[in-house]
């Protein structure tokens, strides 16, 4: 019998993303992370999260490595061009390195096909993890996204991508059919995020320039200039979620009238809302029909970013 479920994640976050990591997680699968490591039946690509560095689809669970050994030599495919490595884990409690070693040496000679450890076309992983061994498919994170860091037009105020990447996934739990719009999509990094990640997104921007410096970046990564130059208060479609990057008087100038005004139209378009604000807005989306289901603080600088959940 199965005791651990399909896929094994191990994530890894700087201190000061912890708890943005901690609220993608319980987001998209549903509980706590804990030691860095997460088991689920949910699949999720790791690329398309800041803090996955790996999943590993788990193909057996045994008590011992010669019992993974039998499988494997059960198993007649040929896998030509294939790597076998350990996955570390990052809660310290890894195995020593020569023993990791003589592991994948004694399992990768029984292994049908030949070895490819620059250019593997199939990844396969093991490790140890509550005196069972796993072994599966090792799916890491492709960290292409990092490309993003550099785009041809700019913003001081823009999100970083880490934490574009999180909420467009904490916006909609990670499911690709439900739809999200940027209603102040500024130079657009959660569009490209979103975009990328596979999900349904839109944006508006009022500044003129700036929605064509948005539609800029898009294209420049590939994808369709999707940006609207329209105020938000416009906006007559329905969304299942919206991220409001609200914008603040400490780079723009906005009354706090202005930003009730931002978060009850998103109240409108959206049933969810994943708030981006230098400021507390509790009241302001408890006062437009949200109700606060999840909240986490990013540092930037000398200041913190508040993340709130509100359905
Ligand atoms: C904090 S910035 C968003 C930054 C964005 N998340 C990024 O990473 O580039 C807020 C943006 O909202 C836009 N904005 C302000 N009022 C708006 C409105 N009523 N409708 C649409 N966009 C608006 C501003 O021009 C500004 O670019």
């Amino acid at each position: 019998m199965r005791k651990f479920p399909k896929y094994m994640y191990v994530v890894n976050y700087p201190i000061q993303e912890e708890e943005i990591c901690h609220l993608e997680m319980k987001v998209v699968f549903g509980k706590e992370l804990e030691d860095k490591m997460l088991f689920s039946d949910v699949k999720f690509n790791p690329s398309n999260s800041p803090f996955i560095k790996t999943r590993l689809d788990i193909l057996y669970e045994k008590d011992t490595v010669e019992e993974i050994l039998e499988e494997i030599i059960k198993d007649k495919t040929i896998y030509d061009n294939f790597k076998l490595e350990y996955v570390r884990l990052t809660n310290e409690n890894n195995i020593p390195y020569e023993e990791r070693l003589d592991i994948i040496r004694k399992l990768s000679n029984k292994i049908e096909g030949c070895h490819n450890f620059k250019n593997p076309e199939f990844n396969f992983g093991i490790t140890k993890i509550e005196n069972k061994w796993l072994f599966g498919i090792d799916n890491k994170n492709d960290y292409k996204w990092h490309a993003h860091d550099n785009k041809p037009c700019s913003y001081s105020n823009s999100l970083g991508v880490k934490v574009a990447k999180a909420v467009v996934n904490i916006a909609n739990s990670g499911s690709i059919d439900k739809t999200i719009v940027d209603p102040c999509c500024g130079v657009g990094t959660t569009l490209v995020e979103a975009l990328d990640a596979g999900y349904k997104i839109e944006g508006y921007e009022i500044n003129t320039q700036i929605a064509n410096n948005a539609n800029i970046n898009l294209e420049f990564y590939g994808f369709d200039p999707i940006v609207v130059n329209d105020d938000m208060h416009n906006i007559q479609k329905n969304y299942d979620s919206s991220i409001v990057d609200i914008p603040y008087g400490l780079f723009s100038h906005i009354s706090a009238d202005e930003q009730r005004k931002i978060i009850e139209t998103a109240r409108r378009i959206s049933r969810r809302i994943v708030l981006i604000s230098f400021e507390n807005h509790d009241l302001m989306l408890e006062e437009s029909g949200f109700k606060i289901q999840h909240r986490c603080i990013v540092p930037k600088g000398k200041f913190k970013r508040f993340i709130v959940v509100a359905e």
